[in-house]
């Protein structure tokens, strides 16, 4: 998918673009042509993220949008709203923004922060700006999963991981649930001319993990330095899913790295995802009561 049609660049949003794999792919998308929209928290620093990349790349296409924490649903509203209010049309979403934590935290909206964050942002935040992807068609919506699905099931009585937390297992169990509504949101958005897919991008050593204190973030640490990939290079299967003009009508589907993959079984359990979908779909809209 080229970076600009007849109405001049098109629009690429990518959320945690002020960092790590989404700062470079931010950064790819500027470089392609793409109208690039940086998504990042923290006062200033998408502004200064989205100007870094503009003189990296020579685009003047760079625009920043500034959250505080996409793990609340009352901050993806806020997020969405202001998107559809700058671009009508969205041709092109990434959800890459995502975290592991070792220790298990709830949001002020009461949700545990590794499913807040990882599940239902990206739920959510498509559900807002559908008719503004309906409308960018060819649009397409990619989920940055991980590998580190393999092997997780859906706790279908403890959603919110309550009991017997571990940070890393809660984070797999999350990335499978994001395979799990890519392909439920895929159907949603079937002939509309809207593609939804889930992607691993790889190990990569980036700021992954590092919030954390201790043995989880200094693990992680080490296996990066011994054997991640870079950010830009982790950033290029997503890249791919994104603009690769023979993956136009590819929906549904889970990518790791380059190759479309099955994923785990549980990733393809169809009443799981529309379970699913049901559950984080009651627990988002719930959202507006908060
Ligand atoms: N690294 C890997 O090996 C690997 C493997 C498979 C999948 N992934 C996935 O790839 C994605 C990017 O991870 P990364 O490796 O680039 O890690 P990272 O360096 O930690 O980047 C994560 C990005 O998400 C943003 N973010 C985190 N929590 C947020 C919140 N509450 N509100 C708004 N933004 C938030 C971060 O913002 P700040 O810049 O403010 O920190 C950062 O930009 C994640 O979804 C991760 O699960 C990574």
């Amino acid at each position: 998918m080229g970076g600009s049609s007849a109405e001049g660049p098109r629009v690429g949003v990518v959320t945690g673009a002020t960092s790590g794999i989404g700062r470079e792919v931010a950064r790819g998308l500027a470089a392609r042509g793409w109208r690039t929209v940086v998504v990042g928290r923290g006062p200033g620093r998408a502004a200064a993220v989205a100007a870094e990349i503009a003189r990296e790349t020579g685009s003047s296409g760079v625009e920043s949008i500034a959250v505080t924490d996409l793990a609340l649903r009352a901050e993806v509203r806020t997020l969405a709203a202001a998107l559809r209010e700058r671009y009508p049309r969205i041709p092109l979403l990434v959800h890459n923004a995502g975290g592991v934590f070792a220790r298990r935290q709830t949001t002020s909206e009461g949700l545990e922060r590794t499913f807040a964050l990882n599940v239902l942002t990206p739920f959510l935040l498509t559900d807002l700006l559908a008719d503004a992807l309906r409308a960018g068609a060819p649009a397409r919506v990619v989920m940055v999963s991980s590998a580190a699905h393999q092997g997780a099931h859906v706790p279908w009585d403890d959603l919110q991981s309550a009991h017997g937390y571990s940070g890393f297992r809660v984070y797999g169990r999350s990335k499978l649930e994001l395979i799990l509504l890519t392909r439920e949101l895929a159907d949603r958005f079937r002939g509309s001319g809207v593609t939804v897919n889930a992607v691993h991008p790889g190990f990569v050593a980036s700021g992954f993990a590092q919030n954390n204190r201790g043995g989880l973030a200094a693990a992680v640490r080490v296996f990066g330095f011994l054997g991640g990939r870079s950010p830009r290079s982790g950033a290029e299967p997503i890249l791919r899913l994104a603009t690769e003009p023979s993956l136009a009508s590819v929906t549904g589907e889970y990518f790791a790295r380059d190759r479309p993959r099955p994923g785990s079984e549980a990733s393809r359990d169809r009443a799981a995802s529309g379970r699913l979908l049901a559950a984080v779909a009651e627990l988002a809209a719930r959202g507006t009561a908060t």
